[in-house]
């Protein structure tokens, strides 16, 4: 029943979300009235273009769906992820500070081109050398991820066999679901001391895959599904942000930032979003004005040393 239940008709059991993917799935058909090209596409699309068109001919409709997924996924929680980060940094004037400073210092690459100055923010010197600006994103996910992490119970299952009260067992009992509330673990005191709910960008650096607190953070998940998309997710995030903060200040509308209600109907975002919008006033910093400016993934192993629960 469990598997059955959210197919019972969904076109009227479910109308609206079921709308709302026809219209992506649509979306995604007129886009492919292009056929992928590397000048025209992502490389990240064309090869999926390859593996499922090309090589094994699933169809348009079909490609569009597959699309529609992982579009879905990309954003969901990275998006979120990206305002709370932007948040977080901003309305801590001395945190933004030091955190230009780590950035300017260790990741921006500034390279003649004839006249101009081509300025170069760089993912692996983000990676190598800005500890802080990692640190502050993993704190960020630490205090607003707040989704649920979902097993399916394969067997009955007994926790805590061994304990003499049974009324600190627990039976897991076959095909049921279990959800996994990460934001319990990710804010517990238990792991993160009796400053678990503040805010300490430098929280992270300490850390390492060892420390008993790494059980508490469930931001990414935990195995065997443990998000696949993290490293991914923390370049974009971190490029996108490390360029932000050099090149503009935002202020809040208004005199000082105020902390948004958030979107709880995303049921799919462990992240999320802030309901409405959040009007801010952005400025080119001078001493950046008018610069050219490129991103750049240098040579490295690819992986921001993350805290994984
Ligand atoms: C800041 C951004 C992101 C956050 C906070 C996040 C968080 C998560 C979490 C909590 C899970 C569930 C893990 C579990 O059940 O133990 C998950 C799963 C997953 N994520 Fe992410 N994610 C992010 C970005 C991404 C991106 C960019 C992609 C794709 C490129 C992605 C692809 C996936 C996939 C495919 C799964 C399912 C893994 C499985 O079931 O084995 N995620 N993510």
């Amino acid at each position: 029943l469990i598997y059955l239940l959210p197919n019972i008709f969904p076109k009227y059991t479910a109308r609206k979300a079921y709308q709302g993917r026809q219209r992506v799935v649509n979306a995604f058909k007129e886009y492919f009235q292009i056929t992928p090209t590397l000048e025209k596409t992502s490389a990240l699309t064309m090869c999926r273009w390859n593996s499922y068109m090309v090589e094994n001919d699933i169809g348009m409709d079909a490609m569009a769906r597959v699309e529609g997924s992982l579009a879905f996924g990309l954003l969901v929680n990275s998006v979120p992820t990206t305002f709370w980060t932007i948040f977080e940094i901003y309305k801590r004037p001395e945190l933004l500070r030091e955190l230009r400073q780590e950035v300017a210092e260790n990741a921006l690459h500034i390279e003649a081109t004839g006249s101009q100055k081509l300025h170069i923010i760089d993912l692996s010197s983000i990676r190598k050398r800005c500890p802080h600006l990692v640190s502050t994103f993993q704190e960020t996910l630490r205090l607003r991820m707040k989704g649920s992490l979902v097993r399916m119970i394969m067997k009955d299952t007994l926790l805590d066999p061994q304990n003499a009260n049974p009324k600190d067992q627990y039976l897991l009992k076959e095909g049921s679901l279990l959800q996994v509330t990460a934001g319990h673990f990710n804010q517990s005191p238990e792991y993160w001391g009796s400053d678990a709910l503040n805010f300490n960008s430098k929280r992270f650096m300490e850390l390492t895959n060892t420390s008993k607190a790494r059980q508490g953070f469930l931001a990414f998940g935990t195995a065997p599904n443990t998000c696949p998309g993290r490293q991914f997710a923390s370049g974009e995030i971190l490029s996108l942000v490390a360029m932000l903060i050099l090149r503009y200040d935002i202020a809040p509308v208004g005199e000082e930032w105020i902390e948004p209600e958030v979107n709880t109907t995303s049921l799919s975002a462990a992240v999320m979003p802030p309901k409405g919008r959040i009007m801010v006033k952005v400025k080119a910093r001078d001493e950046f004005k008018g610069r050219e400016w490129q991103f750049r993934v240098g040579e490295d192993n690819g992986r921001f040393n993350l805290i994984i629960g």
